[in-house]
């Protein structure tokens, strides 16, 4: 049985382990607004707002992000407020995102708008708590995962931009001090694990690391699950049933972000495996800003607002899109099991298509995030073949400092170019210790060809991959004669805007 608010009402439900928020809401309670599309947290439509107490105010009031209702496992729920399309308009008084829908002529269909208003709902409610301007930057993050194939996205960004001075109506549980206490109360009595009558198969929700690691050992064969983007495209794709889920969410140690140490003595950060991409922005923009970056190309708002950097990297996926990040960054990895913490190094990792050192009484931790050392350069670049919310076909994260104009300490990772997420070592080789010159990266490139043996697949040829790989190294190389010349000198990448792929290859096969 789940205990939830749903629209400022609270709810209880039964559902199985394998159901989702969008089964739940379409098939158990009856609410058909929240439309089903692709099923795969790709078109949005089925996007839902969720609401939990928020940990950067004190003011008591909950705080609103989007999700992909597809994706979400219906027992994550538990504790929080449910909000989707039916919940904003009282009568006939429309939301100011649904006034402003209606006032710009944004919908024709109808089938994406539930979900186009409910991100607008969410990114209008943010700004509500934090005013700041509505930038195209923020439009197309707060927008980016759905998807209209008729009206056209101008009307769509027009309502976007007028909402906030749209007369609108604000529904009442939005400022109703008892609902958010109520939600703050049953987040923190949450249940260890929650099932119906015997018949539904348990969906674990520890509130510790100790109580993790106990089910952990107890139930090897249970699916440890997070934001759940990737892990839940099973039950809605191959219909799979899993038997049994632990759910990280509710761990406080696998949710915050401390300051510290790896065992090398290094200063950073350890990121807890459930800490979200969305939670994870602000710190990686403060320090990472390439990599920040990348997770815009990683997924839409609703993907980011539950995704989370310990499930990209224990998932073990080749075309992941951090682990080469974190490969180029020396990061280290914080397994935990019955007899304490292991730590180790990302590149120990990573053993074979899909298959990692976790013991099968081990969960990822954390992952370790060393502070970036003065000088040290990193630059992440992802080819897909949309540039918004697709899977990479090759993807390159290059750091290294250049210590009297030779590169020192080079990292060359690539995701897509093998079966595991990995360090090109010749390439890598190749150019430690040397100048940047033309001629180091000719034979970075030709070791290069030798460190990988790509497949080929629906996202590219094996060509395909040696070649972009190739260019994306010569890419680096003008990247850094541009910061030698000094014409790079802000820390931002112009490359990154200016020039296409297709004209670094044709620059790549000049040589
Ligand atoms: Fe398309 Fe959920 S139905 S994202
Ligand atoms: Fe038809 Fe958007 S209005 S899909």
């Amino acid at each position: 049985m789940i205990h939830f608010h749903l629209n400022g009402k609270p709810q209880r439900v039964a559902a199985d382990a394998h159901d989702s928020v969008l089964e739940l809401l379409r098939e158990r309670l009856g609410l058909t607004g929240t439309k089903e599309g692709c099923a795969s947290g790709d078109c949005g439509a089925c996007t839902v707002a969720i609401g939990e107490p928020d940990r950067q105010s004190s003011d008591g009031r909950l705080t609103y992000h989007s999700a992909n209702a597809c994706l979400m496992p219906a027992h994550q729920l538990e504790g929080r407020h449910l909000v989707t399309v039916e919940g904003l308009s009282e009568g006939d008084d429309l939301h100011p995102s649904q006034a402003a829908m209606v006032a710009c002529h944004a919908s024709q269909c109808g089938f994406c708008t539930p979900g186009i208003v409910m991100s607008l709902f969410t990114l209008h409610e943010a700004n509500q708590r934090r005013p700041a301007p509505l930038t195209p930057e923020r439009l197309e993050a707060a927008l980016g995962g759905n998807l209209c194939r008729c009206t056209g996205y101008r009307p769509i960004r027009d309502a976007a931009l007028g909402m906030d001075s749209t007369p609108g109506h604000r529904p009442s549980w939005l400022d109703d001090a008892s609902l958010a206490v109520d939600v703050g109360r049953s987040t923190n009595e949450a249940p260890a694990a929650s099932s119906a009558a015997g018949a539904v198969p348990p969906f674990h929700q520890p509130r510790t690391l100790d109580e993790l690691v106990a089910l952990r050992a107890e139930y090897p064969e249970a699916r440890l699950v997070a934001g759940a983007t990737d892990l839940w495209l099973e039950a809605t794709q191959n219909l799979t049933d899993f038997p049994r889920v632990i759910d990280l969410t509710r761990v406080a140690e696998l949710t915050a972000i401390d300051e510290g140490e790896d065992t090398d003595g290094r200063p950073g950060w350890w990121v807890g495996a459930a800490v979200t991409y969305t939670a994870l922005e602000p710190l990686l923009a403060a320090h990472y800003p390439t990599f920040a970056h990348l997770l815009h190309r990683l997924g839409s708002a609703q993907v980011r607002n539950r995704g989370t950097l310990g499930g990209n990297v224990a998932n073990a996926s080749p075309i992941g899109d951090t682990p080469p990040v974190l490969l180029s960054l020396d990061a280290h990895l914080r397994l935990v099991g019955p007899s304490g913490n292991r730590d180790i190094a990302a590149r120990d990792f990573f053993l074979a298509y899909k298959k990692t050192d976790l013991a099968v009484d081990e969960c990822l931790a954390a992952v370790f995030l060393p502070r970036p050392q003065t000088g040290r350069e990193l630059k992440v670049w992802k080819l897909s073949k949309r540039r918004e919310d697709d899977i990479s076909a090759v993807l390159g994260a290059f750091a290294w400092r250049l210590d009297d104009g030779r590169m020192i300490n080079v990292r060359l990772a690539f995701g897509g170019m093998a079966g595991i997420p990995a360090r090109a070592l010749g390439a890598e080789a190749a150019l430690e210790g040397k100048a940047p010159s033309v001629e180091a990266f000719a034979q970075a490139r030709d070791a290069l060809a030798q460190d990988f043996d790509p497949m080929s697949d629906v996202r590219g040829s094996a060509t395909y991959r040696r070649h972009s790989a190739a260019a994306l190294l010569e890419r680096l190389r003008l990247v850094i004669a541009r910061q030698i010349a000094g014409q790079i000198t802000d820390g931002t990448d112009p490359l990154q805007q200016s020039v296409s792929d297709q004209e670094v290859m044709l620059h790549a096969y000049a040589h």
